[in-house]
């Protein structure tokens, strides 16, 4: 990828516009000598002028491009083509599609897997393994790198800031919501023959020495929490790579199972068969459960947990568009639904509107105008918040229309691995229960309720929920996570908290397994100096920090990249620092500019009419709730907390201020017909 085209590509423009003064002024000759002079006077005045204007205006903004230019990163990587050289299926597109596939494939159209489902991540540097192939880095005296739990008990647990935050608990739910839209790395798993996952840490498997179990996270014997209870080992296994794939690629990459794109494929699935298990064949909606109290939820899975299976009305598990995560807490089931709601909700607008209209019609409409809803929601409302307004202005992700074929929009393994992970720091401890008079219910300890989101549709839970959400501040951003996100996640029903795991020493074992480069090499590919000392950190992090780095790693070139950035002091306007600011403007510059069907593009078979754009422009977080919730107030800026007291004015009434017309989408020639 070359930014620097861009640049280049004015400057033919301002050839071409001066050829055309000239051949003005030739035609002159031809006119009587006073109008000549008078006009020839009158042309140069203006020619000037447009010549000022326009050297104003260019270098205006190729200082703006020079600015972009140098924020930008390519990828350093050489190995990002191996995959298309040698394993890439062959796809053929049709051109004139108007909706994008569902794997994602065909958005390029002149490397038509860009971007699909169970294609590589991307990498932005070469991958770090200490054999150049698989086997976990070690550090640079040869040593073992620290334990990932060591870690995060040395540096970052026991340093928690109970302070409130501006934005609200929602911020977390919808940023889960987005990280497993854009990206899936499915577990090597080893299945035993009663159909479960053994336990890496059961002395019977650890002797085998499975390369699947090569991270499973040791406690050490002093731990201040395990160690109580003898816990010495937390399971986790290794990720897929290409080579389950069929695809063996050296060194080792690894493959996104869901489509790369910001396109809702944790709504409607990776895969055309799976697509079509989720659709109700029917008025282009989504199947749906319809809980007891008469509300729409995400298809009830049969109750898989044995040990409840007496209990009729416990539904453990929801078919999602994401099966590996949208059962994973009740926050993120909370958002499949909501998406869910909205799709149908939509569908019933667009076939009321268009009765004629088919069932795959309808459904692609609707899917079409959800995705640019989160798409939206994303870059509208989101990201300012993540990387802070002005950095992504001065990027260029405000930009309208700015697909660019040559942008490859797959997401890199160092922004799932490690920069998108950082806003697992502003996961809160609890989620409430709010009713309409914002009284808390019921608080509830997220990972109390981990893979059972049996809460969600009884009586009012979702309503209460939602306004939960919107209505309690969320967890500041800081480098430590929550007390029992750090300890306790993830327990399996009827199990003690404590057999529970680390997320934080899971993410650092997670970026180790697939070949990260430390946190100083991504730094300084992120335009910072290249560390020679620890002391050499402190530009970016903490001089407290640095000393602690000091104390559990031997060089400033061992530090996992998940503890550099979740250290690093937070950039203006931004609630990260620096280095994770520049891995997910990447991501995002990726998901925008690499993708023929975002919502803004023009000129495309998928393009939007103005009308219909200017709708899917008004449509905000708010209004998706509004549709799909009886929460009857919600705040215009929705990822922030307003006193309804003191601001009563920054919430609009749900019943009177939202209103939804999808009158753009009513086909008038064909209903004449009719
Ligand atoms: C209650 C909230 C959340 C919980 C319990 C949670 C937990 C997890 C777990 C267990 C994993 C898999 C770890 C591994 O084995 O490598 C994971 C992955 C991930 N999480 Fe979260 N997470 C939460 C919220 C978030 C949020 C708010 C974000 C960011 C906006 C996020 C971003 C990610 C990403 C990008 C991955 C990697 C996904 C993949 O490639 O498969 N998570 N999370
Ligand atoms: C995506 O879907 C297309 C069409 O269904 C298929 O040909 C292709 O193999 C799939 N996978 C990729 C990686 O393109
Ligand atoms: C597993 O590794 C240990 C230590 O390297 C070794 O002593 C043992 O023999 C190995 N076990 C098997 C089954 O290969
Ligand atoms: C932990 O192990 C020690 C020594 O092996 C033992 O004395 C203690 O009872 C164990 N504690 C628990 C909770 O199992
Ligand atoms: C994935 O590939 C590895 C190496 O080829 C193999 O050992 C492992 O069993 C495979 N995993 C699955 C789930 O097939
Ligand atoms: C399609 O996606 C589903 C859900 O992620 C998965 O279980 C299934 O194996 C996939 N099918 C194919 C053919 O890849
Ligand atoms: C490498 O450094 C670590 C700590 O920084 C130390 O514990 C280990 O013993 C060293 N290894 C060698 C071979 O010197
Ligand atoms: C991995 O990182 C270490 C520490 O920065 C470095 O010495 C080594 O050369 C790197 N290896 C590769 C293959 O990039």
């Amino acid at each position: 990828m070359d930014y620097s085209r861009t640049i280049d590509e004015t400057n033919p423009l301002m050839k071409k516009r001066n050829k055309q003064c000239l051949k003005w002024n030739q035609k002159l000759f031809k006119w009587p000598l006073i109008v000549i002079w008078f006009i020839v006077l009158l042309l140069c005045a203006v020619c000037v002028l447009y010549i000022f204007t326009q050297n104003n205006i260019e270098s205006e903004s190729s200082n703006v491009l020079k600015n972009k230019h140098s924020l930008h990163i390519l990828s350093h990587a050489t190995t990002n083509d191996d995959f298309l050289k040698k394993c890439a299926p062959i796809v053929k597109c049709d051109q004139n599609a108007k909706y994008r596939s569902i794997n994602g494939s065909c958005n390029n159209l002149k490397t038509p897997t860009w971007g699909a489902a169970t294609t590589p991540f991307l990498r932005l540097l070469n991958a770090n393994f200490s054999d150049g192939y698989y086997d976990i880095r070690v550090q640079t005296n040869g040593s073992a790198l620290p334990y990932p739990r060591v870690l995060d008990v040395n540096i970052f647990l026991n340093r928690e800031i109970y302070k409130v935050d501006e934005n609200n608990v929602l911020l977390m739910p919808f940023g889960q919501l987005l990280a497993h839209d854009i990206s899936g790395l499915p577990n090597d798993l080893i299945i035993d023959e009663n159909g479960n996952a053994i336990d890496c840490c059961l002395t019977e498997n650890k002797i085998k020495n499975y390369t699947q179990c090569q991270i499973a996270l040791e406690n050490l014997p002093d731990d201040p929490v395990y160690s109580v209870h003898n816990k010495t080992c937390s399971p986790i296994f290794r990720s897929l790579t290409s080579r389950n794939y069929s695809c063996p690629l050296y060194p080792t990459e690894f493959i996104n199972d869901n489509s790369h794109f910001i396109d809702a494929s944790e709504v409607y699935g990776s895969n055309e068969s799976y697509a079509l298990h989720l659709r109700a064949m029917e008025g282009g909606r989504l199947k749906f459960s319809i809980g007891d109290n008469g509300q729409m939820f995400c298809p009830f899975l049969a109750n898989q947990d044995k040990a409840s299976s007496g209990n009729k009305k416990t539904h453990i598990k929801y078919d999602t568009g994401d099966p590996t995560n949208g059962n994973q807490n009740f926050g993120i089931t909370a958002m499949q639904t909501l998406f869910l709601r909205f799709h149908n909700y939509i569908a019933f607008k667009l076939s009321s509107l268009n009765p004629f209209w088919s069932d795959e019609i309808i459904y692609q409409e609707s899917r079409r105008i959800v995705i640019a809803t989160i798409q939206r929601i994303s870059y509208e409302d989101f990201l300012p918040i993540i990387i802070g307004e002005d950095f992504q202005e001065i990027y260029g992700l405000n930009e309208a229309n700015i697909y660019d074929p040559t942008v490859n929009p797959s997401t890199s393994i160092e922004f799932s691995s490690a920069g998108s992970r950082i806003l697992h720091a502003i996961i809160p401890v609890e989620f409430n229960f709010m009713n309409k008079d914002y009284k808390i219910e019921n608080s509830i300890k997220i990972t109390d309720w981990m893979v059972k989101a049996d809460l969600i549709p009884l009586g009012d839970n979702f309503n209460k929920l939602l306004k939960g959400f919107i209505e309690t501040p969320g967890r500041m951003l800081q480098p430590s996570y929550n007390f029992y996100i750090s300890n306790y996640m993830l327990t399996l029903p009827n199990n003690p908290q404590y057999k529970g795991r680390d997320l934080l020493a899971v993410d650092i074992a997670r970026g180790r397994d697939v070949g990260l480069q430390p946190y100083n090499q991504v730094r300084h590919f992120c335009g910072y100096p290249l560390a020679k000392d620890f002391e050499d950190l402190a530009d970016l992090i903490h001089i407290k920090d640095v000393i602690k780095l000091k104390k559990n790693y031997y060089s400033v070139n061992d530090i996992d990249l998940m503890v550099g950035i979740l250290l690093e002091k937070h950039s203006g306007g931004a609630i990260v620092g620096p280095t994770a600011r520049c891995l997910i403007a990447d991501g995002f510059y990726r998901y925008k500019a690499g993708d023929r069907f975002f919502y803004d593009v023009k000129g495309q078979p998928g393009s939007f009419t103005d009308d219909q754009l200017k709708l899917i422009k008004y449509i905000t977080l708010g209004h998706v709730i509004c549709a799909t919730t009886n929460v009857d107030n919600v705040q215009e800026d929705i990822f922030k907390t307003v006193d309804h007291n003191l601001f009563p004015t920054i919430k609009m009434k749900c019943d009177e201020e939202f209103n939804l017309n999808f009158k753009a989408w009513e086909e008038v020639n064909y209903r004449t017909e009719l």
